[in-house]
């Protein structure tokens, strides 16, 4: 360990940790609370995994790390949709000096009042959608609710008509090969997904260029027009991004509250005592994050932790081990809604790349649970698949039965 005030080489001492082994796969999180009990770094294959909360809180904030930028995708073989969109679309890999310009454009459209707005919106949506099957007394919650029902209400945000919606869900689904460990084998279904998706926007645009409507694509073209802040590339590449940044994380974080909040036994209390709503949601999001972790680069020689890391250095933030880290959360592995833990740096990131879509993923989360809990009880979880392999970017289940009578 170093002396006070010495500094460390990234590697001096940082024990290793296999991420691809049969113990993380049957275990992660006891795999990674042994990990951080050794210290707040640990080698994978991956890169350098920081484990601990408080260094994952720096790293965040320094402004020498940065996402994987577009050569980072260049280097692994991607084809040219791809390079395309994580030139264009994709607001987590562009250079800085689009995104901060067009993050700030963005930020707009996300404004606490449009996001309210969309409030009436996911009641009446999650209500349709319930409506369904709520006589059935079982019901694969992920596959009837928590997976189209964020795509819905983002639709009807962005100004795409709900019956367009199936002829492109199918390929927005495929960009969650973008979070796949490794990436390379979806190059190719991303390059199909991808053209799809573009050729759907395309004629979107024309569609609101002919003939403008109070809806979110027609405030960007005006935006575009008047401001000059857009080129096409990026009006079309960003709203890509916005139809599928929100889909898998917001379906699988909605969905992990649910099992969370039955497993804790507090359904009933959620019912009696709605005003517990945001405290459960604030519990399952450090409980159960989806986003596993996010990668950072080295962009220029920094310290952190004791430690120097030269440029070019991959480091995972891994936001799995940090939300169970004993010296920020006490009783880490207990689901404990009477803990103050209104933090959102761990689920949603934290800096300039803070997830955009936080309020409005919070509030279909919401609008969703207060619907279930009002109109199931004696709700069980009967079956659950693991979801994909624990060392990949987007975790939670991609199936969920639940058993319950209707209320
Ligand atoms: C519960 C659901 C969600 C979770 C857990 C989540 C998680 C995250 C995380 C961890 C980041 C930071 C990535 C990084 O630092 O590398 C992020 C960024 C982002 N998220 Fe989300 N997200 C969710 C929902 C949404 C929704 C609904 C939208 C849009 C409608 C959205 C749009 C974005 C965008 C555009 C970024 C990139 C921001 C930037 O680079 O400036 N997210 N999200």
């Amino acid at each position: 360990m170093s002396q006070a005030g010495e500094v460390l080489t990234a590697d001096e001492g940082v024990p290793p940790v296999d991420l691809r082994g049969d113990a993380f796969a049957d275990n992660p999180r006891k795999v990674l609370a042994e990990a951080l009990a050794r210290g707040p770094v640990a080698k994978s294959k991956r890169g350098y995994e920081f484990l601990s909360y408080s260094l994952i809180s720096d790293a965040f904030l320094d402004d020498k790390l940065d996402t994987a930028g577009p050569d980072h995708y260049e280097r692994l073989g991607a084809g040219e949709s791809v390079i395309w969109f994580v030139n264009n679309g994709l607001l987590s890999t562009m250079a800085r000096t689009r995104h901060d310009p067009i993050r700030r454009l963005m930020l707009k459209a996300f404004s606490f009042r449009n996001i309210e707005a969309q409030r009436a919106e996911a009641r009446r949506t999650a209500t349709e959608m319930l409506e369904t099957w709520i006589g059935d007394g079982e019901v694969d919650i992920i596959r009837q609710l928590t997976e189209y029902y964020p795509i819905r209400v983002m639709s009807a945000m962005i100004g795409i008509p709900r019956e367009d919606i199936p002829g492109f869900a199918e390929a927005a689904h495929e960009l969650h090969l973008l979070a796949a460990v490794p990436m390379a084998p979806g190059f190719p279904r991303l390059e199909v997904a991808l053209e799809e998706l573009k050729s759907y926007v395309r004629r979107l645009v024309e569609a609101r260029r002919a003939e403008p409507q109070d809806d979110f694509v027609s405030a960007l073209l005006a935006a575009q027009e008047v401001e000059n802040k857009l080129s096409e590339d990026e009006l079309i590449g960003n709203l890509v991004n916005l139809i599928f940044a929100g889909m898998g994380t917001t379906t699988k974080q909605f969905a992990s509250a649910i099992h969370d909040i039955v497993k804790a036994g507090l359904w009933e209390e959620l019912y009696q005592h709605p005003d517990e709503l945001g405290d459960m949601i604030n519990e399952s999001l450090r409980f159960s994050p989806v986003t596993q972790f996010v990668v950072r680069i080295v962009q220029d020689d920094t310290v952190l932790g004791g430690r120097e890391y030269p440029k070019g250095t991959r480091i995972l933030l891994n936001l799995l081990a940090a939300s169970r880290d004993p010296e920020k959360f006490t009783d880490p592995d207990r689901f404990d809604i009477t803990r103050v833990n209104d933090e959102s740096r761990l689920p949603f990131g934290w800096g300039v790349h803070r997830c955009l879509g936080q309020p409005l993923a919070r509030l279909l989360i919401e609008e969703g649970l207060t619907l279930m809990s009002n109109r199931m009880t004696e709700v069980t979880v009967t079956d659950r698949d693991r979801g994909p392999h624990p060392a990949e970017m987007l975790g939670g289940s991609t199936s969920m039965t639940l058993s319950f009578s209707a209320r």
